[in-house]
């Protein structure tokens, strides 16, 4: 479970989250729909403790982490992992060196002892196949087409086993094709981890996949949290537009029709 309460967080004068509130219940999956813009990433970022909040809480099984210093939350916080807008795979290491790159610094979480390279080589291996992309160990991440870094990135998430798992808009940048079977790894994992998931997203087709809980993010704030089908019954204007991309042919949505 994790619970955020009037989170708050400005960069220079410009506050970013407004007093932000939702629960996230476990082994759920909820979706934070929003524009761009409005403060998604931050937000994520706060949960994973890039960014420290100005004022409020984030509490994950009852651990208020938002008080506790970096080494602490690492200790206490093992089971987070997030996959990045943009994957974020290191562009010097190939495909292997990044997956495995988490178990080599940690080793194994539950006894702290560190993994030798045969059992690295063999998770990466396991991993890889798990999102599809077996034998592309060699592979440099330049190399790889979108898609292919998504799932990468993936692969790296699931490594360690996280149960608590933040997605920054895993579907975005990619075809049509290709974000239906990342969404379906999202929902295999979700199955696998029995995890507590947000997934950060513009993309309705995904979240309609993937959420079993929808939340809509507005400048800062979430105003609306429901059951997807109560959310796309809520007469907003973002909603109402979202509504219409799924609906309605395309071309209804030009301006001038
Ligand atoms: N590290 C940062 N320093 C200053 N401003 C930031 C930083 N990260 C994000 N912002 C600002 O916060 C706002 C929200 O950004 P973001 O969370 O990335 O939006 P989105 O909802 O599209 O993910 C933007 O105006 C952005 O410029
Ligand atoms: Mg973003």
């Amino acid at each position: 479970m994790i619970k955020i309460k009037n989170l708050s967080k400005s960069f220079d004068s410009c506050q970013v989250i407004k007093g932000l509130s939702i629960d996230i219940a476990s082994n759920s999956t909820l979706v934070i729909l929003g524009r761009s813009g409005v403060g998604k990433s931050v937000l994520l970022k706060l949960i994973i403790g890039v960014f420290a909040p100005d004022e409020g809480s984030i509490t994950i099984d009852d651990l208020e982490i938002t008080s506790m210093t970096k080494k602490e939350r690492f200790k206490k916080l093992k089971n987070i992992g997030m996959l990045f807008q943009g994957s974020a795979l290191f562009d010097s290491m190939n495909i292997e060196e990044n997956i495995g790159f988490f178990l080599r610094q940690h080793g194994n979480l539950e006894t702290g002892k560190s993994y030798s390279s045969a059992e690295i080589k063999d998770m990466v291996g396991h991993a890889l196949e798990k999102v599809g992309l077996a034998g592309v160990e060699e592979k440099m991440p330049s190399d790889l087409s979108g898609g292919m870094r998504k799932r990468a990135g993936l692969a790296r998430l699931v490594i360690y086993r996280p149960t608590i798992l933040l997605y920054d808009e895993p579907t975005t940048g990619l075809d049509p094709i290709t974000a239906m079977q990342i969404n379906d790894l999202i929902l295999e994992i979700q199955e696998e981890l029995q995890a507590t998931s947000i997934v950060v997203t513009h993309d309705i087709i995904s979240a309609l996949c993937v959420g079993d809980r929808f939340a809509l993010h507005e400048v800062g704030r979430i105003i609306h949290e429901d059951s997807p089908d109560n959310f796309m019954k809520i007469d907003h204007p973002t909603i109402n537009f979202l509504n219409k991309t799924i609906t309605q042919d395309p071309r209804t949505l030009r301006r001038n029709s």
